[in-house]
């Protein structure tokens, strides 16, 4: 079997990527070890972009995110017993953030791909890939897929990066003392806006999925086990973190889904060697405190569509060859951003008394003037395309 583009990955990265491509007349297959009802109903990251949103739109994809989608012109900062607004439209007018779940983008993009007759494969066992520096290939169950290039779209955990031969990708790397426990609960929102509050307790964020579905964040020890949270638990310390302004009070409901996220910051450097191109979190991952993984990764696609397209309308490399370099700009202002909203706003267990008061200036700071609220607010819309 022969294809143009070979992807690794059925994720946001891997399935917008095939869809840009196929927009371009480029033929591309695409390999998920997991299965179509699995993809489709991971909960993970929620708010998209004003850049994400304009692709998925021009792109085709984005009329059910267009209908359901919930544009925000704001989020809360809550700390010290007060709300502070970061209110978007004054500080970053005409750029908003829109609230919809990772997992509907994967829905639409599916459904895109399959009605276009696109070749999406999941529940692939055993993919690795091959012949890397000039003939690259992937095998799977037996099977082997020749193509002109290989984009690895396979998340943190996936194959395509290790792929890469040893000494020639350089790793960053930073690990946090707490993870997040995530929920999804059957409850109308307590609030208009996303919450990130700031609590001796640890971090919690209220954030929503639509007027009938609420979805919540909590700091909890790295090597927290959901099971050890049962709904009650939940609900309580929810309200401790959340409940500590006048007249707010949290709606309680059923919760629906429950997960452990590590926290961590990664980089690989170059995001290519020979005829593979890494994107997403395939390349990097963020705390999600800044909102930006799934960010990304629409990012890199867009870059590395512009790059496939010129390389096979006019058989020149020269902007695969500059890949890398085109995306890393995006990727480590991102990594700033959310190791700077993951350390304003989080508990660590070494801070003395006088790291929790210069935190707390911190927070007075971006509350209080227009400039540092600006520098929130641009980076939490996105950095302009
Ligand atoms: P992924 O979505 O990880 O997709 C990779 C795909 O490759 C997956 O479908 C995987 O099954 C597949 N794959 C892996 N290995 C193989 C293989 N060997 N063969 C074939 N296929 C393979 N970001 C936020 O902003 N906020 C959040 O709350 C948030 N929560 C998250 C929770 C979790 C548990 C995780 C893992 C991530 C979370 N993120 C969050 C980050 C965000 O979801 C990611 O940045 C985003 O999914 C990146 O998209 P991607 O396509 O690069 O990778
Ligand atoms: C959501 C996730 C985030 O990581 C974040 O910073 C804000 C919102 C969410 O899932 O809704």
């Amino acid at each position: 079997m022969r294809t143009q583009v070979g992807i690794i990955g059925a994720g946001p990265a891997g399935l917008l990527l095939s869809h840009l491509l196929h927009l371009r007349g480029i033929s591309s297959v695409v390999l998920e070890r997991r299965s179509r009802a699995h993809v489709e109903q991971r909960v993970r990251a929620g708010v998209l972009e004003q850049g994400t949103v304009d692709t998925l739109v021009a792109a085709g994809v984005g009329e059910r995110l267009l209908r359901e989608g919930l544009p925000h012109s704001g989020i809360e900062l809550r700390y010290g017993g007060a709300a502070h607004r970061i209110a978007f439209e004054k500080l970053v007018p005409d750029r908003r953030i829109t609230v919809y779940g990772q997992q509907e983008v994967v829905k639409d993009l599916i459904a895109a791909r399959l009605a276009a007759g696109g070749d999406l494969r999941f529940e692939v066992p055993d993919v690795a890939v091959h012949g890397l520096a000039a003939e690259p290939y992937a095998t799977f169950g037996g099977e082997r897929l020749d193509c002109e290039v290989i984009a690895g779209c396979d998340g943190f955990h996936g194959v395509s990066r290790p792929a890469v031969p040893e000494g020639v990708l350089t790793v960053f790397a930073r690990d946090y003392p707490f993870a997040w426990l995530g929920v999804l609960a059957r409850v109308p929102p307590s609030a208009e806006e996303l919450i990130y509050a700031r609590n001796e307790r640890g971090f919690a964020l209220h954030s929503m999925r639509s007027p009938e579905l609420s979805r919540f964040y909590l700091q909890v020890p790295p090597d927290a086990d959901a099971g050890d949270w049962p709904d009650g638990r939940v609900w309580a310390e929810l309200k401790a973190r959340l409940e500590t302004v006048p007249g707010f009070t949290l709606a309680t409901g059923e919760i629906v889904e429950k997960g452990v996220t590590p926290m961590r910051s990664f980089v690989a450097e170059p995001m290519q060697y020979g005829r593979l191109y890494l994107a997403g979190d395939a390349a990097h991952i963020v705390p999600p405190t800044g909102a930006k993984g799934l960010n990304l990764a629409v990012a890199d696609v867009r870059v590395l569509t512009e790059a496939l397209a010129a390389f096979f309308a006019t058989g020149s490399a020269r902007l695969l060859d500059g890949y890398s370099a085109a995306c890393l700009p995006r990727v480590w202002r991102a990594q700033h951003f959310s190791w700077w909203m993951t350390s304003l706003l989080h508990t660590f267990d070494d801070d003395d008394a006088y790291a929790r008061r210069l935190q707390l200036s911190h927070l007075d700071y971006v509350t209080s003037s227009e400039a540092a609220a600006a520098t929130l607010a641009e980076n939490y819309v996105g950095m302009p395309c």
